[in-house]
């Protein structure tokens, strides 16, 4: 490290004769010019700038936002309906929005929630992660149809918005970090590989938030990286529609030329280099991995690739942070369900393809989903159980220790999964949600936060100590970024891809403990606290709550669609959030940290109210050898025939037999059938967790009448 920041001085040194960083355009907040650079007109550091206030200190908390859909046309106490959308008639949207509606956000809501930030969580929080969409819905098409200079608009203000937040007299306090929604491109869903018009305009729009040595290779791909703690953490903006099965501008992760391949090789390189100097990594996108029976959102092989990433990178990266679905809930990635001939061009088999996702979720598909994630936990094994087990097996002396990778977790840190964090949105298809995670900084407390280097130093294109003898950026040289803008069409399904064989990342290296995602250590997030404003109260329109609307329809009117406001003139109360729930309080959850395997333990727990858990529960156990033992065998085969390319970089690798339960393909004997049926009598045990998982994806909306009614 002492090296590397031998380097980086030396080349900050040269750095003062470069160019001043490009003059920013009007629209920029007063006062928050100097954004992520603060070079001088003549490229002089000014080093007053230490001086001038005290060191900022980490708290060990930041912010995760998402889903603002800010929409100019809102008007108060239009109607919630459909074909009206709150811009016209009359009904009972309210001042800070219409709760349970698919209405987008009113200004007054967008403002008022980071107005409320800035008064209270601004000096709490490190760092900013916002998952994006900041323009509304094209939900008014015959009316108002969305044009890309209102997104782009709406984008802008919003953007600005952040940096006068969260900003000093000299720019920005803390990173923000943002990245592209579905909705923030036009038309919705579509982004052609880069570079492009979109890309280049989001670098301006983003210009205070990514790095300016990023600059370049964001025009390219919408990716980029903020050490948001200097040398220790950085955020990774993943760009999720590049991997979004919606995107009829790309096809695949598999071949070179699309830019969901190059996405990945970036993130190859970069977690490398990160783990080469001992930082973590938090990954953020908008659309996330969400992979159910028989749903998905990812192109299965972008779904792959990132689920293998991140076994291979199990202990760079801290967690993952996702938007676009409004709902408050996560998600677990099985690396058994990993399957490299489905990436592997040179092993290469056509996949099983699920329905893609509905883009917004209806009442209908949600309800779906959240079955099927619930159908899919019910199946989790018990990691309590387990530990069990694994004392039994350390009391029994004279047997060797238990061989890795032959249990159902994956280790005691549950490394056989992944775990993915959805927050709620500002839009109010619930309450308006933001969160606040918390992080362990111990041993932290006095390193130089963001604001103090990073700010103050500025981010230079020959800053980076990139050239410290890595060999493996030659990927991300020239070729890697040559802009091929050749026609594309959307390639067909089960066609054989191209490409060079697939190169699996290095793991971790054997003698690594396991990563702050998996055991506690300082970077692990240890709770999180949901925040949501009560617009019912806030609005102050709603007298007696009658019970809501629930039919399946796509449009929701919410709940409150038959109702008169009660004053003729919005008389709405004070804006304010209030906590919704904590994890590290939380009785039901019982969550002592969010790693991986803590989630593991929810969802086994919530997956116990399934019908189909009874079902499953016999001769699990051996039904799971079996497929052990199958997996090793294919395991053996796969690695016969990969002889000796890249493989072999881990083949020293014989403590750790569960590295490549990632090649290995389960193989479920039509196991996974919907018990449709069975559902409604069968909730006997407990459905507490359930319901209470509900009732917070739901950002406490919903009663448990209505959540059963919506549910069953
Ligand atoms: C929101 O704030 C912006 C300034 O940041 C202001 O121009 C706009 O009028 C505000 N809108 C509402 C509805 O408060
Ligand atoms: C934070 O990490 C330190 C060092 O690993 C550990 O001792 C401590 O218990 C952790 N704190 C929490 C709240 O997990
Ligand atoms: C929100 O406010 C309404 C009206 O005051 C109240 O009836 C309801 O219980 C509140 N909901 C929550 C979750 O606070
Ligand atoms: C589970 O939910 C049902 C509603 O579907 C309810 O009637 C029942 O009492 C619940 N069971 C338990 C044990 O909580």
């Amino acid at each position: 490290m002492a090296l590397l920041r031998g380097t980086w001085l030396m080349v900050l040194a040269t750095a003062t004769t470069a160019a001043p960083p490009p003059p920013l355009p009007p629209s920029a907040a007063a006062g928050a010019d100097a954004g992520q650079i603060v070079l001088h007109a003549g490229g002089h550091i000014d080093s007053n700038l230490h001086a001038a206030s005290p060191r900022r200190k980490l708290n060990g908390r930041f912010l995760h936002i998402t889903d603002l859909h800010p929409d100019e046309y809102y008007k108060p106490h239009a109607s919630t309906e459909e074909g009206f959308a709150c811009h016209r008639g009359e009904g009972p949207a309210g001042a800070y929005g219409a709760e349970t509606s698919d209405c987008d956000s009113p200004f007054s809501l967008v403002n008022a929630t980071l107005d409320w930030i800035s008064a209270n969580l601004k000096d709490s929080v490190d760092f900013v992660v916002w998952t994006g969409d900041s323009a509304r819905h094209d939900s008014d098409t015959y009316h108002i149809p969305r044009h890309n200079s209102e997104i782009i608009k709406t984008n802008r203000i919003i953007a600005d918005k952040f940096v006068e937040t969260f900003s000093d007299s000299k720019g920005l306090t803390i990173p923000v970090v943002p990245t592209l929604g579905n909705n923030d491109i036009y038309p919705h869903n579509v982004l052609m590989p880069g570079p492009n018009d979109i890309l280049r305009t989001y670098t301006d729009i983003w210009r205070h938030f990514i790095p300016q040595e990023q600059r370049h290779s964001f025009e390219f791909g919408g990716w980029f990286y903020v050490e948001v703690i200097p040398d220790n953490l950085a955020v990774f903006s993943l760009n999720t529609l590049y991997f979004f099965d919606r995107n009829g501008g790309v096809d695949d992760c598999v071949a070179p030329s699309e830019p969901g391949y190059k996405h990945f090789e970036w993130l190859r390189v970069q977690l490398q280099f990160l783990r080469r100097r001992g930082m973590k990594a938090i990954l953020m996108g908008h659309v996330p991995p969400a992979r159910t029976e028989g749903k998905q959102l990812w192109e299965e092989t972008c779904w792959q690739k990132y689920t293998l990433w991140l076994q291979r990178y199990r202990d760079v990266v801290v967690g993952s942070l996702y938007g676009h679905m409004n709902i408050d809930h996560f998600i677990l990635q099985d690396t058994r369900d990993i399957d490299l001939t489905v990436i592997d061009p040179a092993a290469w088999k056509s996949s099983r393809s699920r329905e893609s996702m509905d883009n917004d979720l209806s009442v209908k598909s949600r309800t779906d989903y959240l079955l099927e994630l619930r159908d899919a936990w019910s199946e989790l094994p018990d990691p309590v159980l387990y530990a069990e087990e694994v004392e039994i097996e350390q009391t029994k002396k004279n047997k060797k220790h238990k061989k890795k990778g032959k249990n159902k977790l994956g280790g005691p840190w549950a490394e056989r999964y992944q775990l993915s964090l959805i927050s709620p949105s500002i839009v109010p298809n619930y309450f308006p949600s933001i969160r606040i995670i918390e992080y362990n900084i111990s041993g932290l407390e006095d390193s130089a936060t963001w604001v103090d280097t990073l700010r103050v130093l500025g981010d230079h294109p020959k800053l980076r100590p990139y050239q410290e003898g890595n060999d493996q950026e030659s990927i991300l040289g020239d070729d890697f970024y040559v802009d091929k803008h050749k026609k594309k069409k959307k390639g067909k399904k089960g066609k054989k891809p191209k490409g060079p064989p697939l190169h699996v990342p290095d793991g971790p290296s054997k003698t690594a403990p396991p990563g702050p995602a998996y055991s506690p250590q300082p970077l692990t997030f240890t709770g999180f606290t949901q925040y949501y404003a009560n617009l019912t109260y806030i609005n102050n329109d709603i007298t007696a709550d009658g019970g809501g609307d629930l039919g399946e329809l796509k449009w929701d009117s919410g709940k409150h669609s038959d109702k008169k406001p009660k004053f003729k003139k919005p008389r709405p109360r004070e804006f304010t959030f209030e906590v919704e729930y904590s994890t590290s309080e939380d009785k039901v959850y019982k969550l002592k940290d969010l790693t991986v395997r803590s989630f593991v333990d929810l969802a086994h727990r919530i997956g116990q109210t399934s019908a189909k858990s009874e079902v499953d529960a016999e001769g699990s156990e051996y039904e799971d050898e079996d497929e052990d033992a199958d997996m090793e065998e294919d395991q053996d085969k796969f690695e016969e025939d990969e002889g000796d390319d890249d493989f072999d970089d881990d083949s020293d690798d014989d403590g750790d037999g569960d590295e490549f339960d990632a090649a290995k393909k389960k193989k479920k004997k039509g196991k996974k059938k919907h018990k449709g049926g069975k559902k409604k009598k069968d909730h006997g045990k407990s459905n507490k967790t359930w319901l209470y998982f509900l009732k917070h994806a739901f950002v406490s909306t919903r009663t448990e009448d209505e959540l059963i009614e919506e549910i069953y």
